[in-house]
């Protein structure tokens, strides 16, 4: 068998407990690609924090930067927030860690599926006669640097290259960044940008994978507002005219999108978004499909391969150390991981299992309906492995 490392955040809350059945479902299905599969351990968030005094330390990050694939169990807990967090704001882990990897890595594509099927409709708060018969697919492909996330450090970071005192006019005027907020500001001004380098290289993957799947691209922006926007659109227009003539392009502003997300079939596609209206649309596309515990979500650099695996579930803190957590979605995300790693047979083996578990009627107690067998965290994973 050959041996295949992926680094393990287990996390924050309630996640581990959720990380703990994914591992075991991910090694069982490696094995259908005679793959001995093990998840050498880089603990970051408020946990690392208490045990290396440092959210995202170096050691980790460097372990995981080696093995180049990271299996992420999701970091954060608000009530720690309010404590440490606001003593040390750099501490966070959200931005800390996900940001830190994010750009470090260059992971430009957030690929988010959602797979809407008839034999989920009881996971949902859709509408049954919304969903067409054959379901809807919308692959949400978020643009997954530069915008207003990375906007104001690393635009201050090129003026300082070029001019101190512009960069401390810019100061002065209330540019800054997150952590440097106390609240006493008169106004606080941030920065937004795109690239034309990653736009272009964005824009030509997402166009492949939808002629790949004989999908239209929905390319969503703000471009009636904004001056990105509108950048974006005249961006993803030539490409498509110049190189993807052939597949059907689809120009939908943010806030419509957004409209449209309780009638799934009208975003059937694959969904180019930024940055920041990726996050949102994304969010609310999972608890239409039924609930953020079922997001899966991979970030890719398209480059060299590297990639993080981050179900987009949060850490549920209230309820950890309960057995309730939903681990779906990062059970989900493991299939997609065996993917991207070259496991064909484990990621179908995964996907048909989950699917098998879920018409076998078993359920999570958040998303049971009145005929589900509920099943803790860990019996429902017990459960999944034995469908494999
Ligand atoms: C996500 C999350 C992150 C984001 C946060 C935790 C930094 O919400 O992955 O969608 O905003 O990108
Ligand atoms: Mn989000």
């Amino acid at each position: 068998m050959q041996k295949e490392e992926i680094a393990l955040v287990r996390g924050d809350g309630a996640a581990p407990e959720a990380m703990e059945v994914a591992c075991m479902i991910a090694v069982e299905a490696a094995k259908k690609d005679d793959v001995d599969l093990s998840f050498p351990e880089t603990p970051m968030g408020w946990k690392a924090y208490g045990d290396f005094g440092d959210t995202f330390p170096k050691e980790s990050f460097k372990t995981a930067t080696q093995i180049g694939t990271l299996f992420f169990g999701g970091v954060g807990d608000p009530e720690i927030d309010k404590t440490i967090g606001t003593q040390y704001p750099k501490m966070r882990p959200e931005a800390r860690c996900l940001l830190g990897i994010r750009e470090n890595w260059g992971l430009l594509l957030n690929f988010r599926p959602m797979l809407f099927n008839k034999a989920f409709n009881h996971l949902s708060p859709l509408k049954a006669e919304y969903l067409p018969e054959d379901g809807c697919q919308q692959h949400y492909i978020r643009y997954l640097l530069e915008d207003s996330y990375f906007g104001t450090s690393n635009v201050m970071k090129m003026i300082l290259q070029r001019s101190k005192a512009f960069y401390h006019l810019l100061k002065n005027i209330g540019v800054c960044t997150i952590d440097e907020v106390n609240g006493q500001e008169r106004q606080i001004i941030e920065f937004a940008y795109y690239t034309r380098k990653n736009i272009e290289k964005y824009l030509r993957y997402a166009f492949q994978y939808a002629k790949d799947r004989n999908l239209p691209l929905i390319s969503v922006d703000k471009a009636n507002v904004m001056a990105r926007y509108k950048f974006w659109r005249l961006l993803c227009d030539d490409i498509h005219d110049s190189e993807f003539p052939d597949v059907e392009l689809r120009h939908q502003l943010v806030d419509s999108a957004n409209a449209l997300l309780p009638h799934p079939s009208k975003l059937h596609g694959v969904i180019a978004c930024g940055n920041e209206h990726g996050d949102i649309l994304s969010d609310g596309a999972a608890e239409i499909f039924g609930g953020m515990g079922l997001m899966c979500s991979s970030a890719i650099n398209p480059d060299n391969g590297v990639a993080m695996f981050e179900s987009g579930a949060g850490t549920a803190v209230d309820i950890a150390g309960k057995d309730l957590i939903n681990p779906l979605g990062r059970i989900w995300t493991a299939g997609m991981m065996l993917e991207h790693k070259q496991m064909p047979n484990g990621a179908t083996a995964i996907t048909n299992a989950v699917t098998k578990t879920l018409q076998q009627g078993y359920a999570t107690k958040d998303f049971a309906t009145s005929g589900s067998k509920i099943v803790g965290t860990k019996e429902m994973g017990e459960m999944i492995c034995k469908n494999l």
